[in-house]
């Protein structure tokens, strides 16, 4: 059952000023919902009954957040922001793009509004000096848009978090509003949505690169039920992580929960 505080009339930021429309705005309709079980679920349920591309589910808290393979994400009223986004039915090719466009314009909005600098943990984990402060969820179905989920870990600690996360209140010393770290995030997000419908995916990965904490480092990969160490060498075109293990060979994850070891 979700409770609906606010439906937003839509705006038209996708208009140019010569009348002819640009890529659809991420943040063009937002709903906000006090309670939810999953923003993902809210998103795509919408989708379902006509909501446009950009279209965004926000909650303030979550009773069912998830996280990447099925793990929970607790999701407690005023401890993060919790957000979902409606993209194309083309997402999914596009996830993997997504979850790398998506891991860069959280890390260009956090660093925008706390000057901290913010590190990317191939495909889409969120890093701030080393703990990771967003995670991010890009979704596919069977019928239906990607949808893509965001969750920022704002204040708060103890069993809502895991060990190697933080918050950027704990990081920053004082408190982010929501609102605009919200309002800076749609913003950021549309940024990189013109990018990919510009086919430009490469500007975002080789940002991406700049800003990853894994690339030459060693890694322990899981990946399909199977644990090693490597190197992790590069992104490649696709979104791909290179690595190379330790008897010489390289392989490319499409899909895998890659953590640095030193
Ligand atoms: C991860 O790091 O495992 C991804 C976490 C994604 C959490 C967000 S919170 C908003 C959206 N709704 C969900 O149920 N999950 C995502």
């Amino acid at each position: 059952m979700t409770s609906e505080v606010g439906l937003d009339a839509p705006v038209s930021r996708n208009i140019k000023e010569n009348g002819t429309m640009s890529t659809p705005t991420i943040g063009n309709t937002v709903r906000h919902l006090k309670e939810v079980g999953s923003t993902q679920d809210a998103a795509r349920s919408w989708a379902a009954e006509g909501a446009a591309v950009g279209a965004v589910v926000v909650a303030d808290s979550q009773t069912a957040g998830r996280g990447r393979h099925g793990r929970p994400w607790i999701s407690p009223a005023g401890k993060g922001l919790y957000l979902s986004v409606v993209l194309g039915q083309d997402g999914a090719e596009r996830g993997i793009q997504w979850s790398i466009a998506a891991a860069v314009a959280v890390s260009r909005a956090l660093e925008g509004m706390t000057g901290l600098r913010a590190g990317i943990r191939w495909p889409n984990d969120v890093l701030v000096t080393g703990k990771k402060v967003c995670g991010i969820l890009a979704e596919t179905y069977s019928e239906g848009p990607l949808i893509l989920g965001l969750g920022i870990n704002l204040s708060g600690s103890g069993s809502d978090l895991d060990p190697q996360a933080s918050t950027l209140a704990e990081l920053r010393g004082s408190e982010l509003e929501p609102e605009a770290l919200l309002e800076r995030l749609l913003e950021e997000l549309g940024l990189c949505h013109t990018v990919l419908s510009e086919g430009r995916f490469e500007v975002l990965l080789m940002e991406a690169r700049e800003r990853s904490v894994l690339l030459g480092r060693q890694v322990r990969v899981q990946c399909s039920g199977r644990e090693f160490t490597a190197q992790a060498v590069d992104l490649e075109a696709n979104g791909a992580l290179r690595v190379r293990t330790e008897d010489g060979k390289e392989e490319s994850l499409t899909a895998a929960e890659v953590e640095r070891l030193r």
